[in-house]
């Protein structure tokens, strides 16, 4: 640093100690302090494929399903996960979804096809989106993917012309607003009334949906969707929200002698981004949905349905830590340290997207107690390229390494090219083996698109 640093007020505990339940579960610290996941040194990781990396620890992935599936089986016998693609997707990470028992929630072509290409069973996937193209909906007929989550009235159109074409059934399940505030960034919030995702209900379009759904000939509606938003630190919304569509599901079954067989509270279960705001166990959640679930079935006589959970980010995020490289810093005096890293916005859109808020850790430095603070910063001209706003770190040189936890959901699957930045290679790790599973951009990748 140039001159005066500034002083950290932080508590004096090692890293590696503080920052356990943001790492991925293999984290550990050498002897000298050099942080390891999966049993690999991010030194060694960095010399070999180079910083930005992304790096993914495959026990913690493999643990998170296993919980998962053992938590919501144990309250609701029948249930599956279908992991939400959107938090990050690659075919590596497909082939471990598969053989952890997890189907795949996705909302596009290319999520369809990496999904498929990964070895995804179609049966076991879901087909998402509010803006499904008439290509994409073919695609997804072709493949012939479990179910279409159908979102819309133009949409449910499209697909009963599509099925009559092929005279094929097809399973859908329709997605409906509830109207419930899941109390999150306005931003991820999608189960309020005004939210441009699913049928709404309070006005009766979920109603008219569902009567039009019936009458098509080769729809067969399975049950109802929600998805009240993401993260969801706390646990309420999703008895709130199953409330609202149990209610709807026997107001349906009196009216239209409709029964439901599957339902789906969506995603959303939050993730450990910081020391300070610990996100509930998978079994926090499965035992409040079973509840609500048991508990509406009960009062209204209504057949339990088989429950389709889809966790995205709570997923992977714990796995992923982000590896930078120091490129410069700046101390300003009397107001704020700067260390500039070779990644930032393009890597990690979220700081400047949704304010998020993440740990960051000096990774040759893990048994060094912070002293002072500084704000790690992007390299993308943008002044709101900031990925961690007064971190408390230790001196810092050129060249160290800044690793970030929690940096395994739409990190990746939000990059860009921004400034041309190269996308970063991508490594899984176990048993002291990493294996690159993306490699990292070329410059004559940048060329490779245009004519
Ligand atoms: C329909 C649906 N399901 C599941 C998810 C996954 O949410 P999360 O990654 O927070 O678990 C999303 C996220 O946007 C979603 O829109």
């Amino acid at each position: 640093m140039s001159t005066e640093p500034t002083e950290s007020t932080a508590p004096s505990a090692q890293p590696i100690a503080q920052l356990r339940d943001v790492l991925p579960l293999t984290a550990a610290a050498s002897a000298e302090g050099v942080l390891s996941i999966g049993g690999c040194s991010v030194q060694d990781l960095a010399r070999e494929f180079g910083t930005p990396l992304y790096i993914y620890d495959e026990h913690t992935i493999r643990e998170t399903c296993r919980s998962y599936l053992r938590d919501f089986r144990g309250r609701l016998p029948g249930s599956r996960a279908h992991y939400a693609a959107k938090a990050w997707l690659s075919p590596a990470l497909t082939r471990i979804l598969v053989a952890e028992g997890f189907g795949m929630d996705v909302v596009s072509s290319g999520e369809l096809h990496v999904a498929l290409a990964g070895g995804m069973d179609p049966e076991q996937i879901g087909f998402h989106g509010n803006g499904k193209t008439r290509e994409e909906l073919n695609h997804a007929l072709d493949c012939g993917v479990g179910r279409i989550i159908v979102d819309n009235d133009d949409e449910l159109a499209l697909l009963d012309e599509l099925t009559r074409t092929r005279a094929r059934t097809q399973r859908i399940m329709l997605r409906i607003t509830p109207g419930v505030d899941a109390r999150t960034h306005a931003k991820t919030t999608t189960g309020l009334r005004d939210s441009k995702f699913g049928f709404p209900l309070p006005s009766g379009q979920a109603e008219a949906g569902l009567v039009r759904a019936l009458e098509a000939p080769f729809l067969d509606v399975t049950g109802f969707h929600i998805h009240l938003g993401s993260p969801l630190f706390s646990v309420e919304p999703y008895a709130e929200g199953i409330a609202t569509i149990a209610d709807f599901a026997a107001e349906m079954k009196e009216r239209h002698g409709y029964e439901w067989r599957e339902f789906s509270p969506g995603g959303g279960m939050a993730l450990t981004y910081t020391a300070d705001r610990t996100a509930p166990e998978a079994d926090r959640y499965a035992l409040q949905i079973a509840d609500a679930i048991h508990t509406a079935c009960d009062s209204h006589g209504l057949p339990m349905p088989d429950v389709h959970i889809e966790p995205g980010r709570s997923v992977v995020g714990r796995a992923g830590v982000a590896l930078y490289s120091v490129v410069s810093r700046k101390h300003i005096p009397e107001t704020r340290d700067y260390v500039t890293v070779d990644g930032g916005m393009a890597d990690n859109i979220r700081p400047a997207m949704y304010e998020s808020q993440y740990e960051a850790a000096a990774a040759e430095q893990m048994r060094t107690a912070p002293t002072r603070t500084a704000t790690i910063a992007g390299k993308f001209c943008e002044s709101g390229d900031v990925l961690v706003r007064d971190a408390s770190l230790p001196p810092l040189e050129i060249g160290a390494l800044v690793a970030i936890p929690a940096s395994g959901a739409y990190q990746i699957a939000m990059e860009s090219n921004y400034n041309l930045a190269l996308r970063p290679a991508i490594v899984m790790v176990r048993d002291g083996h990493a294996q690159l599973v993306r490699r990292r951009q070329t410059l004559d990748d940048l060329l490779a698109l245009e004519l």
